[in-house]
């Protein structure tokens, strides 16, 4: 069969090659940055609102971190991991796990988030195969949710409309519904209806064919920050304890951002078996994620049949050594008292634009992790019609107010739409007014477009 090739406008070499029309002819192209602070080749200065994908969580050009991967790369540039131990790993561990505090005592390090979440699942089979409990192998996730795109955590996701792409391809989870507090009488009662859900899916699977329970315990973009209420959480773990099941917090998005070292902080009286953490982890410098255990759950998998499953690129020494750099900018600078402190003027000014801007029918979120969602009637909650994507529109017009903004609808938009607010934790008082200020002005832009997909 002969394959037809199309004559582009104009040849892409970038990562956007591969992506619809519609996404990619919009995409600004950045050619420099400083702070929170982005520069485009069209001279707009944009705020980065959501430090990328919620990671660049110590914004541009942190020289603290650029010093420590350059006398890195100088000192020792690369080992394997599986057949060598070097300083950077084990001080980057360390740092990390005393950050972390009791219980977070061993570190798997990977390139990113996905590799992390499949790691947990990894390890939590190798240990069920160890004590001959070969039926443990139901995943439980939560609908809405985001875990990753490897062809793993594909199946994880809380995602029909990019689930029914993959098929056979992948292992699917059992989802339960999400404990979404917005449209719920309370939060409680969202809690009590997921509970409800995760104790008929037992009863039907069957308690000991239950491998993990993998959940954010605070939503990223896929529920637009859903905060459950601490019930939720609590009776996950009581439901893991019964069955046997390990607990995984995903905390890729949430480390370092809700006011609290961990999202697992704010409810210490359910702590996971798994912890995974990315993204503001490397916080842009270098790809990297971690898959974090007690000591008895890694001295158990040690002790038995072992765990060496591996990437070519886990615990390499330059992203140890950006690693450890940015743990110790976060706790040095106290850049996790500081998001909390930022989070509530930055939640201060969204309540304000959400009286002016009916659009806005929720501000949710902690720390320096909040939404909007967008909504076309506040009173009802009722939520934009099917065909519509006021996030996306939102984004664009920000461009032009010096805003970068993020957002990635999913699910088609069935449970809501949201804008993510989610800046470097460096960011002061000043650059929260002035993004403020420039979502104001954004809304007030978008408003005639978003009527009128109403009309
Ligand atoms: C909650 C959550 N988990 C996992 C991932 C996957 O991380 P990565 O993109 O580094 O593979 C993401 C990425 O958006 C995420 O938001």
């Amino acid at each position: 069969m002969v394959h037809m090739t199309t004559r582009r406008r104009s040849a892409s070499y970038t990562q956007d090659a591969f992506f619809p029309r519609s996404v990619s002819d919009a995409m600004p192209t950045v050619v420099s940055g400083s702070g929170v602070l982005l520069l485009d080749d069209r001279g707009r200065e944009l705020i980065d609102v959501c430090a990328g994908p919620f990671l660049a969580s110590l914004g541009q050009g942190n020289a603290r971190v650029i010093d420590a991967m350059a006398r890195q790369a100088r000192e020792l540039s690369y080992v394997y991991a599986r057949t060598t131990r070097t300083r950077a790993n084990a001080e980057f561990s360390r740092t990390l796990s005393e950050l972390l505090g009791e219980g977070y005592d061993r570190v798997h390090l990977t390139s990113g988030g996905s590799e992390a979440n499949e790691m947990a699942i990894k390890m939590v089979r190798t240990r069920a195969v160890a004590r001959g409990e070969r039926d443990r192998s139901v995943v439980v996730t939560l609908m809405p949710s985001y875990h990753g795109a490897t062809v793993l955590t594909l199946g994880y996701n809380g995602d029909d409309v990019a689930g029914s792409l993959w098929g056979d391809l992948t292992v699917e989870a059992e989802r339960i519904p999400a404990p979404l507090t917005y449209r719920a009488p309370s939060p409680a009662s969202a809690a009590a209806g997921s509970l409800a859900s995760l104790d008929a899916l037992i009863a039907r699977v069957g308690p000991t064919r239950l491998l993990a329970v993998l959940v954010e315990p605070i939503g990223g973009q896929s529920s637009g920050v859903n905060v459950p209420d601490p019930s939720f959480i609590e009776g996950l773990r009581v439901r893991c304890d019964e069955t046997g099941a390990a607990l995984i917090f995903d905390e890729i998005v949430t480390a370092f951002r809700t006011g609290s070292v961990l999202a697992a902080d704010h409810v210490p009286s359910a702590r996971p078996d798994i912890t995974t953490l990315a993204k503001g982890l490397g916080a842009g410098y270098a790809p990297l994620g971690a898959t974090i255990t007690s000591a008895d759950f890694a001295d158990e998998l040690a002790d038995t049949i072992g765990f060496t499953v591996s990437h070519s690129y886990d615990a390499a020494p330059i992203s140890c050594a950006v690693g450890t750099a940015v743990v110790a900018e976060i706790r040095d600078r106290g850049l996790v008292a500081h998001a909390a402190e930022m989070g509530r003027r930055l939640r201060c000014g969204l309540d304000d634009l959400r009286e002016h801007h009916p659009m806005i029918g929720d501000v949710r979120g902690r720390g320096l992790l909040l939404a909007i969602e967008l909504v076309a009637d506040g009173e009802t909650a009722t939520p934009f019609p099917a065909g519509t994507d006021p996030a996306e529109t939102i984004k664009q017009i920000a461009l032009e107010h010096g805003l970068l903004l993020y957002s990635r609808r999913q699910n088609a938009g069935r449970f809501g739409d949201w804008l993510l607010l989610a800046p470097p934790l460096i960011i002061d008082e000043g650059s929260i007014d002035l993004l403020l200020s420039r979502l104001d002005d954004t809304l007030a832009a978008a408003t005639p477009t978003l009527n009128g997909a109403l009309r």
